[in-house]
């Protein structure tokens, strides 16, 4: 069975009872994912790594942070990925090729770094848990100089200003955050508000336990149950071993950490917290009743990866990548009529995506299913039977709409994803600035950059910025800013020329000029108008948003594919 990451049991406690203040502490540990070693037949299990508290054991997905706006917190990190011999080594093969977060050895071994971010979170860049700030057991806590001397806080300070929505945490650490969140390292951290209890007190929004957030994963495992990462890519065998991939695709769908699990449900309306916490794979998902020759159920979509839209967007499928997440709203409430229902979440999205190869059938193909056995928890129900549950249709009531976001007079900056090589001669995406008006390979200044190159994003603190992103390569990627939630505003087509460009490091980049626009622009699709931190930026499109930058200080934006964020895509910004 799923758990359900709301229930009170898996909420992390404070360090007191009551109190606002929360040592987590990273550990490795075994847990059962229900697997069989096909060999044996025998029951197997699998060594992962955990958040705990004080008072509570780690576990996979990380515990959940279920906390009110404008109540303060503060978290402190500390890895304990170690025994009585030392710190423990990475379980997975770590490619010592890229830029990452090399900790050095002690005693003849090398101790895992980490670093927590709270993605989606609007916090104080020392609070942020870049991918510089990371430490290892033998320092013991977050307040190890990165390599520019800087100091990170050994507590994070939250104050949760934000409104209502759907945060995570993960491991951040630089150019292993593919494998540090492989392990286990995520889970949801969600903000509550006026509204929100509004809505759930006037009955429009289901509560726990009809809420539930499901953390979408693809995993490989062994037989003996261990997760798997392949350390070498087939499609390249002169790269170094352990090499990391271009991208990686597992053949396990879990969800909440159990491999295609069955969630026994009521016949009502559910609020399902999305959260894809893949390393490359984006998820196409829909309900579809499994008696009745795939049908898929009408749900509706109420919030972004970080709030709740106006009002409901009917879909029957929504298109996930890493990192983002939805809120939707699905009605079992009729499937009891279609008798002994079952919905099965089914995948549809290729690999890469879009333009990859499809879902296999029977595995990559579908997430879980919802089994409408359970009696309903109240009276009532005879109505919601014949009718269907209501859905809310104002989600902002005490809110107010969104605001239209203003789009004049503001800076646009323009950005660019290229497909270069690294000094191996592996596939590597970069992010870059372009500038189309000069319309001619650009000076310094333009084209590519590494990850430690300087900074090119220099953004005045309080203002607002266009972020018009150039995707030249072939596959979609999530791109995500640190800091701020922005709006999406529309997307285009556009071609021009690319010329390679030789980068430090034996890398190869490139520029992008003569752009030309084509075609109309294409608004944001109605289940992306929200607060987003997440995008998918298309093939062969400029993809278009807008964010205001409230905070000084230091962040990063980076494609949310964790193999290519540990391989260079991934920029630094700086307010001021
Ligand atoms: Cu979800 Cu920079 O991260
Ligand atoms: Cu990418």
């Amino acid at each position: 069975a799923m758990p359900n990451p709301l229930d009170p049991a898996n909420l992390f406690a404070p360090d007191v009872a009551g109190g606002t203040s929360y040592t987590l502490k990273i550990k490795e540990f075994q847990a059962n994912l229900g697997l069989v070693n096909p060999a044996t037949g025998k029951a197997v299990k699998t060594t992962l790594w955990g958040y705990g508290s004080t008072t509570q054991a780690p576990s996979y997905p990380g515990r959940t942070f279920n906390l009110r706006q404008n109540v303060p917190v503060t978290v402190r990190y500390v890895n304990e990925l170690m025994n009585s011999a030392g710190p423990l080594p990475h379980r997975l093969p770590v490619d010592t090729t890229i830029d990452w977060a090399n900790p050095g050895n002690l005693g003849g071994r090398a101790p895992v770094p980490l670093v927590a971010h709270r993605h989606g979170g609007d916090q104080g860049t020392l609070s942020d848990g870049l991918p510089d700030a990371w430490a290892t057991p033998d320092v013991n806590l977050n307040g190890m100089p990165d390599y520019r001397g800087r100091l990170f806080s050994a507590s994070y300070t939250f104050d949760n200003s934000q409104e209502a929505g759907h945060l995570w945490y993960h491991d951040h650490a630089l150019g292993v955050t593919r494998l540090n969140v492989y392990m286990g390292l995520a889970g949801n951290y969600f903000i509550r508000d006026k509204n929100e209890d509004y809505l759930v007190q006037c009955g429009q929004l289901p509560a726990y336990p009809y809420e539930l957030p499901i953390c979408i994963q693809d995993r490989q495992f062994k037989n003996t149950g261990a997760l798997n990462y392949p350390a070498t890519d087939p499609a390249n065998p002169s790269a170094p071993n352990p090499t990391h991939l271009p991208e990686f695709f597992g053949d396990v769908v879990v969800a909440n950490g159990v491999p295609w699990p069955r969630f026994d449900c009521e016949p009502r309306l559910y609020r399902l917290r999305l959260l894809n916490g893949s390393d490359s794979r984006v998820f196409t998902l829909s309900f579809v009743l499994e008696n009745f020759q795939g049908t898929k159920l009408t749900f509706w979509q109420i919030g972004t990866d970080l709030g709740l839209m106006n009002s409901p967007v009917p879909l029957t499928s929504l298109t996930l990548a890493p990192g983002e997440r939805a809120d939707v709203l699905v009605d079992f409430s009729r499937i009891i009529w279609w008798w002994h229902g079952k919905v099965i979440v089914r995948n549809s999205a290729n690999t890469p995506f879009p333009n990859g190869l499809p879902p296999v059938a029977g595995t990559t193909d579908r997430v879980m299913a919802f089994s409408v056995t359970k009696p309903l928890g109240f009276f009532g129900w005879s109505l919601s039977l014949l009718t269907g549950a209501a859905i809310p249709t104002n989600l902002r009531p005490v809110h107010g709409p969104l605001p239209t976001p203003v789009t004049t007079g503001v800076k646009v900056r323009k950005l660019m994803l290229f497909e270069g090589t690294d000094a191996y001669g592996r596939l590597q995406t970069m992010l870059g600035t372009v500038n189309p008006a000069a319309g001619n390979p650009a000076g310094p200044g333009f084209g590519t950059f590494l990850y430690t190159d300087p900074v090119t994003e220099n953004i005045a603190v309080g203002s607002t910025e266009i972020w018009e992103i150039y995707n030249t390569t072939v596959d979609a990627h999530p791109i995500h800013l640190h800091l701020t939630n922005f709006r999406v505003l529309d997307r285009q087509g556009f071609t021009g020329t690319l010329v390679p460009k030789p980068m430090g490091f034996g890398a190869t980049g490139g520029y992008l000029t003569r752009i030309a626009l084509s075609g109309a622009r294409a608004p944001a699709l109605p289940n992306e108008q929200g607060r987003k931190d997440t995008v998918l930026a298309y093939p062969g499109q400029v993809t278009r948003i807008v964010a205001t930058f409230t905070r000084p200080g230091e962040y990063v934006w980076h494609c949310h594919i964790l193999s290519h964020e540990d391989h260079e895509m991934m920029r630094r910004f700086v307010v001021a």
